[in-house]
């Protein structure tokens, strides 16, 4: 018989717990997401990884008061994850935009409010190289450290932040950040930044786990790897859970994105099964890429002249 598999958790540095496979909703469509945010929670998912930039919070709200009406969930079981989007960095957005993400998912606090990219444009401006500008790092932290404060965020965090903004981050905190969510993946391991975070008790958490197949224009190829497909036969799974297993092993969760019923059954089955040394071994041999470079933030007039400067040379 099979019922909802449980999933694992890594601790933050405030004590709270984050599901180890938490759900993806970029590119989950708005006519779709809230069928999957069910079907998901059905099926044992407790983290929802959203960003008000993916334009469907709003559905994924109508969700997940459907399922708090008829008592398949209740909130505190959940961990809902935001991210505040690069127009709204001015300190004295922060608040309004926190209150925006709450409006539409229908929440009076979330779990992770996270820093979407080190990087800001003016308010309304749209997201280009020639508007970018380098974020007052400490002035906007301190606004994010007033929402925790106030437990609107019960953590707060980051994402795309290199090794050197982090460190850099870290000088300026009250309020460490809980969470640095970055690309992580068998294809771009990124095992400095992974050091970091762990010397520094800021937890990883991989996006784009599987590589984003979907994404024309992100020419990875996770789930083609020979390596993940040779480890994928050995233990009889499938490349995607061999991707997601291999980060649970290296020690971050991971945030697959799906629609598809029965992908969403596929990636939370990574729990009752591992990796041998012997092959995880393999995994240090993966020739590395970074498939998001962030070449949209990137211009000779704006903050950052090249991928190499916003990256920091991890790249
Ligand atoms: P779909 O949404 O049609 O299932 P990532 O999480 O790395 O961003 O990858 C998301 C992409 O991977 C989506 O295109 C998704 O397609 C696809 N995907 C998700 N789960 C699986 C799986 N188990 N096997 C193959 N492709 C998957």
């Amino acid at each position: 018989m099979e019922g909802p598999i449980q999933p694992l958790f890594f601790s933050l540095n405030t004590g709270a717990q984050i599901p180890a496979v938490g759900l993806g909703t970029w590119q989950a469509d708005p006519g779709v997401v809230a069928d999957a945010i069910i079907e998901a929670v059905k099926l044992g998912y407790r983290h929802i990884d959203c960003a008000r930039i993916y334009r469907n919070e709003k559905e994924i709200g109508q969700a997940l008061r459907k399922l708090f009406d008829d008592g398949t969930v209740k909130r505190d079981d959940l961990f809902i994850t935001s991210k505040i989007w690069c127009s709204d960095l001015a300190p004295e957005d922060v608040p309004g935009a926190l209150q925006s993400s709450l409006d539409d998912l229908q929440l009076d606090y979330l779990d992770l409010y996270l820093i979407h990219w080190p990087c800001r444009v003016k308010r309304g401006s749209s997201i280009n190289g020639e508007n970018a500008l380098a974020l007052d790092l400490a002035a906007t932290w301190r606004a994010m450290e007033g929402l925790f404060d106030v437990g609107k965020a019960r953590a707060i965090g980051v994402s795309n932040f290199s090794s050197k903004k982090l460190e850099d981050l870290l000088t300026v905190v009250r309020v460490p950040p809980a969470v640095n969510q970055v690309e992580c993946h068998p294809t771009w391991q990124q095992p400095k930044l992974h050091a970091l975070c762990q010397a520094r008790k800021v937890h990883l958490s991989g996006y784009s786990p599987l590589g984003s197949p979907g994404t024309g224009w992100m020419k990875g190829s996770v789930l083609d790897d020979p390596t993940v497909r040779m480890v994928a036969e050995k233990v009889g799974k499938s490349s995607a859970q061999v991707a997601l297993r291999w980060g649970l092993q290296f020690g971050h969760s991971v945030l697959p994105k799906t629609t598809n019923a029965s992908r969403l059954k596929e990636n939370l089955d990574v729990f009752s099964w591992s990796i041998p040394d012997d092959l995880l071994t393999r995994f240090d041999n993966i020739k590395q890429e970074r498939l998001l470079r962030a070449e949209f933030l990137v211009s000779k007039n704006g903050a950052f002249k090249s991928v190499e400067e916003f990256w920091d040379g991890e790249i």
